[in-house]
């Protein structure tokens, strides 16, 4: 992110309210501390926020295209993971109205991302209790600009608009703690101008239409990370399955921008194949439901995992669908601890491609790996170790990121043993979150013996290696 964000207001707001409570000798709603205004992590510190867990966010949106402007209200159940005087949520943009927490008026403060929410008086956030937030908010979402100059968060498209949030634009819709680390389940209901669909993470309810408009609700049963949800609002072709045999008993429900519907046939037709290809090497699908979202060639200047179904500007190649449902397992399910982790991301999503490459395109992996190891582009840095946030989707990460998957393949020298390895560490940390030291400790421990040199080499190691014949 560009914007520069002051330091929150929360400590001197609640000195000025200690001062108050020791004059009056009344400790009004000071109990607790107030919770940490980022999750320091390594590239975005600000990121998120501390003293809390999200388990739930209901988001109803009503959205005017024409206008791109949006109204809504944001429901958010919580644990708290420490007594809580005041807490933040992340949200860039937009006016909030008004906030409630457990049903009484909540002080609300903005300074740049954070948004500070008191509680009144009469709450008591205590550790452990589970708390309701809701707040209310509209006005024009915005576009953000990335450290590396790619756009994410809220984008217009020429006939609606699409949210994509990786690593930090879902602040730009809904206001959540926004880190990789705290995941949640969704409900997500979009009102938009009948003629118009909203489709977004999860299974979908029958649409609604009333006086013009229509209800979009989707249900997300699995635990999310905020920068993978998605709304895309557009003239879309839908196509519901509601269990694909092919696609293990799962729903696929697909979307494509009329304008592309023709030409996306054919992949979207493969989607259930892809599914069940990614099952057998990876572990069960972990989510309920799958599909795509395929907008117009220019809407982002990327694809983007969004949990159930990746979105994509414009129709992709297989290899670029393989890539994205890769995610599904990498990423979605077992998600980053912080956005240092990326390379489990991409790394893994590479090989998939790699993989499928030589089972369908009769391409080797190893060509696969001959050809990334001779990119001058994967040695700028090592996968585990971006130098800075414009850095973690640089071709080192992904690229090399495969490399280090399959040395550790090559390493084992069996490949029943490295498939088994890899279900292993999807099923270990299936929808939750996991680091680069638990996966080098979980594949020692799986293969039973150090593999350090591995790790220095390939992972974090500055130079290109020599390649053993
Ligand atoms: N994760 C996306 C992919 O490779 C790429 C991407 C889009 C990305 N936006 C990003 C990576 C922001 C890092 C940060 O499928
Ligand atoms: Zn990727």
């Amino acid at each position: 992110m560009k914007q520069r964000t002051p330091v929150r207001r929360t400590a001197p707001a609640a000195l000025a309210l200690l001062v108050l409570a020791a004059a009056t000798g009344c400790t009004g709603g000071v109990e607790g501390r107030p919770g940490a205004a980022g999750l320091r992590d390594p590239y975005f510190p600000r990121l998120g926020n501390g003293g809390y867990d999200v388990t739930h966010y209901d988001l109803v949106l009503d959205v005017d295209p024409a206008a791109q402007r949006l109204r809504g209200t944001a429901t958010v159940t919580a644990r708290a993971t420490q007594d809580l005087s005041a807490f933040n949520l992340d949200l860039v943009g937009l006016t909030v109205a008004s906030a409630t927490v457990e049903g009484r008026p909540a002080a609300v403060n903005r300074a740049g991302q954070e948004l500070t929410l008191r509680p009144d008086a009469g709450v008591r956030l205590r550790k452990g209790d589970t708390f309701r937030t809701v707040v209310r908010y509209s006005g024009a979402p915005r576009t953000l600009t990335d450290p590396d100059g790619s756009r994410e968060g809220w984008l217009r498209t020429a006939d609606g608009s699409v949210a994509l949030g990786e690593p930090a634009g879902s602040m730009t819709w809904f206001p959540s703690n926004n880190h990789p680390s705290d995941k949640a389940s969704y409900d997500i209901a979009v009102t938009v101008p009948e003629g118009l669909t909203a489709v977004s993470n999860g299974e979908p309810a029958a649409p609604v239409t009333a006086a013009g408009r229509t209800t979009y609700r989707w249900h997300v049963g699995e635990p999310m990370a905020s920068y993978l949800a998605t709304v895309a609002i557009g003239r879309f072709e839908t196509k519901d399955t509601k269990k694909s045999r092919t696609a293990g008993g799962i729903e696929v429900f697909t979307a494509a921008d009329r304008a592309v519907a023709a030409d996306s046939a054919p992949v979207l037709a493969r989607v259930p194949e892809v599914v069940a290809w990614e099952a057998r090497r990876f572990g069960p699908y972990p989510f309920a439901s799958a599909g795509a979202i395929i907008g117009h060639p220019g809407d982002a200047e990327y694809a983007l995992e969004t949990q159930n179904r990746p979105f994509f500007a414009g129709p992709p190649s297989a290899g670029l669908l393989v890539h994205e449902m890769a995610h599904q397992w990498f990423g979605d399910s077992v998600t980053p601890e912080s956005w240092r982790d990326m390379w489990l991301n991409e790394g893994f999503a590479t090989y998939a491609e790699w993989l499928w490459a030589a089972d369908k395109d009769g391409v080797p992996v190893r060509s696969s790996f001959d050809a990334a190891y001779r990119n001058d582009a994967n040695w700028a840095f090592p996968p585990a170790d971006p130098p800075t946030a414009a850095d973690i989707s640089e071709p080192p990460v992904y690229g090399r990121g495969a490399m280090v998957v399959d040395e550790i393949r090559r390493a084992m020298g069996d490949d029943t043993r490295f498939f088994a390895l890899v279900r292993g560490w999807t099923k270990a940390h299936r929808h939750g979150n996991a680091s680069t030291a638990d996966f080098t400790a979980y594949v020692e421990r799986t293969v039973g013996r150090d593999l350090s040199e591995l790790w220095s080499t390939w992972l974090y190691g500055r130079s290109r290696p020599a390649q053993k014949g």
